[in-house]
Parts: structure tokens; C-alpha cells; sequence
């Protein structure tokens, strides 16, 4: 498939997605979110250890495309939530880290899709918000789930309910964004964490991600249980046998994924 609205650049096994709608701040039309979808779901290939994915200097996401939105009924944007909801899942769930590295606007949709994302780093530049009340709809795409998960109910609460957007520093400072970098280190220093996570054994990050995942919707005696079989599965892995040997023969290790 052609895209449109982005690109993906393979580099050994990291992809980096980079959203292309300047023009609009790269606001998610129902195009951009069906090449999002076609690019984690279709394109990118279990070879791939580590995604990153970010937007242009002015904008990661600004957002749902309010244009296109204006235009919908209530039954249609139940639908256009939906779809968001699941294409952000498949981002969630995709079978390796996925990094937002964060250069300017992340609002609305834009927030909640870093949010759907594994780690978030943010330029000095990047703003965060959840500006919906400003439009008398509220987050759709996994808002008022995921950023309280992330951040606590308290601020979660605070930045929902009053629409404000928050800046890179007060980000970093909540939990939202992992670091912040100036735009010109923004990128390298997203590759530079991509390419330590893809040195790591491949399944191992992926079982931790599963754990991670799946354990936070569980309580925690079930959670506890379901990561002691994905640490048997971990521990039945070529790659276990190959890390440890690596250890005790004071070697680097060459993980192959299996
Ligand atoms: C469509 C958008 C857009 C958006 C910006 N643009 N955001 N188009 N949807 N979300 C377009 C503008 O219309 C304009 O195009 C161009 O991008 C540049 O934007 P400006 O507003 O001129 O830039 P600036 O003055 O620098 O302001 C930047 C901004 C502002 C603060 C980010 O654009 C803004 O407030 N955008 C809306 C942010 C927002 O409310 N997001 C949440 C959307 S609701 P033209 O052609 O007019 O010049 C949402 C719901 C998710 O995300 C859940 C759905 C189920």
C-alpha cells in the first residue's frame, strides 16, 4: 500500500513511522487512521524489535480531524470512535515496544494516540492536552482510560475536565513523557533507546510487554500468576539458553528471537 499521509523507514529490525499531514497539524482523518492501522497490522513484520513513531516539528497528532467530525452523525461518530479505539489497540498490543517521540502538538487525539504507545518522549516544544471539552465532546480514542492509568485520577481528572494543555516539563513532571530532549536530540535519543531495547531479547520484550499489558487489567494474584507463565514461556525460549550460557561464558549474547 502507498501511503499518503506517512512514512515508515525500516533501519535492521527498527521502524520508524513518521506522520506527513503538515498542513493540518496532522489531525487523524479516517485515511490517516486506516494507513495507521495498515502500517502496524499489515506492514510492519515480527523482525521489527522496536517502533518509533512521531509527527512534524509543529505537530505529533493536533488532534481528531474536527473537520472531518463536523460532518458526522452520532451514529457515525460512534463508528469513527470505534475504529480509532481499535486501531490505537492494535499500536498498544503490537508485538514490540513502540516509543511516541513527541515533537510538538499532541492534543486530543494526538495525546491519546502517544498514550496508546508503549514509552513517550517529548521535545522541549511538545504540548500535551485533552482540549475536547473546548468542543463539547470528550476524548473517544481511549482519553479517559489511558491517560488515567498513566498519570493517576487526580491530573487525569484536571486535564479532562479543564481542556488545558500542559508543556513538555510539566509532562515529564506528572509521568506522561519519560524524558525531554531539545528538538534537535528528539529523534536520536528515541533511536538511541530503540536500538538498546531491540539489543535485548526479542520475545523476552515482548512477553514483558504482554505482561505489562494484560497483568494491569487484571487483579494483582491473577496478574502475578499469568507473569509466571510468561516467565515459563521466556524460560523455555533458545534465547534463554543462549543469555544465560552468554553470562556464564562472559560473552555478548546473540539473541534470535525464538
Ligand atoms: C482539523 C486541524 C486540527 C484538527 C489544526 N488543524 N488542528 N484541522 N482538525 N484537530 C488545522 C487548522 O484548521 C489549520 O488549517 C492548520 O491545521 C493549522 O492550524 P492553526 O490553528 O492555524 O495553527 P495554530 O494557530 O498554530 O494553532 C495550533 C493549535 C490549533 C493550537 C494546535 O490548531 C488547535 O487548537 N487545533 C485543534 C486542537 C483540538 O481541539 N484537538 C482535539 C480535537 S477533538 P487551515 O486550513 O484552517 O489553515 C479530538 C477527539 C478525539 O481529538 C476522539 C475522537 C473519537
Amino acid at each position: 500500500m502507498e501511503y499518503k499521509n506517512l512514512t515508515c523507514e525500516i533501519q535492521e529490525n527498527i521502524a520508524t513511522v513518521t506522520l506527513q499531514r503538515p498542513k493540518a497539524l496532522n489531525a487523524l482523518n479516517q485515511e490517516v487512521l486506516s494507513e495507521l492501522r495498515h502500517v502496524f497490522t499489515e506492514h510492519l513484520t515480527r523482525e521489527i524489535r522496536c517502533v518509533i513513531l512521531t509527527g512534524s516539528e509543529k505537530a505529533f497528532v493536533a488532534g481528531a480531524d474536527i473537520k472531518e467530525m463536523d460532518g458526522m452523525t452520532p451514529l457515525q461518530s460512534r463508528q469513527f470512535a470505534r475504529s480509532g479505539q481499535l486501531i490505537f489497540e492494535s499500536i498498544e498490543n503490537f508485538h514490540a515496544p513502540v516509543i511516541a517521540a513527541v515533537n510538538g502538538y499532541a492534543l486530543g487525539g494526538g495525546c491519546e494516540l502517544a498514550l496508546a504507545c508503549d514509552i513517550r518522549i517529548a521535545s522541549e516544544k511538545a504540548k500535551f492536552g485533552q482540549p475536547e471539552v473546548n468542543l463539547g465532546i470528550i476524548p473517544g480514542f481511549g482519553g479517559t482510560q489511558r491517560l488515567t492509568r498513566t498519570v493517576g485520577p487526580g491530573k487525569a481528572r484536571e486535564l479532562i475536565y479543564t481542556g488545558n494543555t500542559i508543556d513538555a516539563q510539566e509532562a515529564h513532571r506528572i509521568g506522561l513523557v519519560n524524558a525531554v530532549y531539545t528538538p534537535e536530540e528528539l529523534l536520536a535519543k528515541s533511536v538511541e533507546m530503540a536500538k538498546t531495547i531491540a539489543s535485548k531479547a526479542p520475545l523476552a520484550v515482548s512477553l514483558c510487554k504482554k505482561a505489562i499489558n494484560m497483568g494491569s487489567n487484571m487483579d494483582i494474584s491473577r496478574a502475578i500468576e499469568f507473569e509466571a507463565d510468561l516467565f515459563a514461556e521466556s524460560f523455555s525460549s533458545e534465547d534463554r539458553k543462549e543469555g544465560i550460557e552468554a553470562f556464564v561464558q562472559k560473552r555478548k549474547a546473540s539473541f534470535v528471537g525464538k
